[in-house]
């Protein structure tokens, strides 16, 4: 979606914004972009996934890797699958399909169910399922998550830690941040030296069907709405990559 202005933003604002290592910074991006190029593969098929005439899906977790690499190509001009398996890079990309196939073929019985519409099975709960996923094979060495601002988190799993509040506070909310401008530093994570980069997002129409107004009005998920506007800080995605 943003991904060509925020390469854009970035490569202009590198050497102000970021104290973190480039190399560690191109692959968290490109890690922050996977996920969402596979996020996007979900809510292009959210009303074929809510199709209670339909039985299967064809939402493989083969079909949606290779779709999500379509995207990636799209939005950033990167093949995936060219880049150096041996790199971080390279290494994090394929985690991150893999986590993506395991999540896609562990809920073929919920997505392929007939019968039922709305399945739950949303691009946020999709993201964080496959970055949980990722958190698990990575054991430690990697993680992603899509977080939000402490006062629009549905679910807890998802909330910032005192970091990412921090950043979110004083950057990606300060009237002066550039939008879709990252934010990247090196820092330590329960003691353990570690890169980390947050890529912002903002709400756009689409999302308001849930996130937006009235605020308090219960949407199909079941969670209130949260009253947000056009264009409002909506989420981050948090990469953390260890030293
Ligand atoms: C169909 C309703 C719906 C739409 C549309 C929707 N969301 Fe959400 N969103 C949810 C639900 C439900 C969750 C909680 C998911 C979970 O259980 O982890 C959520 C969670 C999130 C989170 C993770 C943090 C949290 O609150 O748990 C972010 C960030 C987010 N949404 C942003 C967006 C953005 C940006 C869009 C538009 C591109 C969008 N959402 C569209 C329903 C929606």
């Amino acid at each position: 979606m943003a991904s060509l202005v925020l390469l854009g933003v970035l490569a202009a604002g590198l050497p102000p914004l970021l104290a973190a290592g480039q190399d560690d910074v191109d692959a968290a991006l490109s890690l922050a972009e996977f996920l969402r190029s596979a996020r996007t593969v979900i809510s292009g098929n959210q009303a074929r996934i809510n199709d209670p005439g339909l039985g299967d899906k064809g939402l493989t977790g083969d079909a949606v890797v290779a779709a999500a690499i379509q995207n990636m190509i799209t939005t950033t001009g990167v093949d995936p699958r060219e880049v150096d398996p041996k790199s971080e890079k390279g290494r994090l990309l394929a985690a991150m399909a893999l986590a993506v196939k395991e999540v896609m073929d562990a809920n073929q019985p919920v997505i392929n169910e007939k019968g039922e519409g709305f399945k739950g099975f949303v691009p946020a709960v999709f993201a964080r399922l496959a970055t949980e996923q990722f958190r698990r094979d990575q054991s430690g060495r990697a993680e992603i998550k899509v977080t939000a601002p402490p006062e629009l988190v549905r679910n807890r799993k998802a909330s910032p830690d005192a970091f990412e509040t921090d950043v979110i506070r004083t950057k990606f909310q300060s009237p002066g941040w550039t939008r879709d401008a990252v934010y990247a530093a090196t820092t330590t994570v329960d003691g353990r030296p570690a890169t980390r980069v947050l890529v912002p997002e903002y709400y756009g129409a689409d999302c308001l069907v849930c996130h937006g107004m009235p605020k308090g009005e219960i949407d199909i998920t079941g969670y209130p709405k949260e009253g947000a506007s056009l264009g409002d800080l909506g989420g981050v995605v948090s990469v953390t990559l260890f030293d």
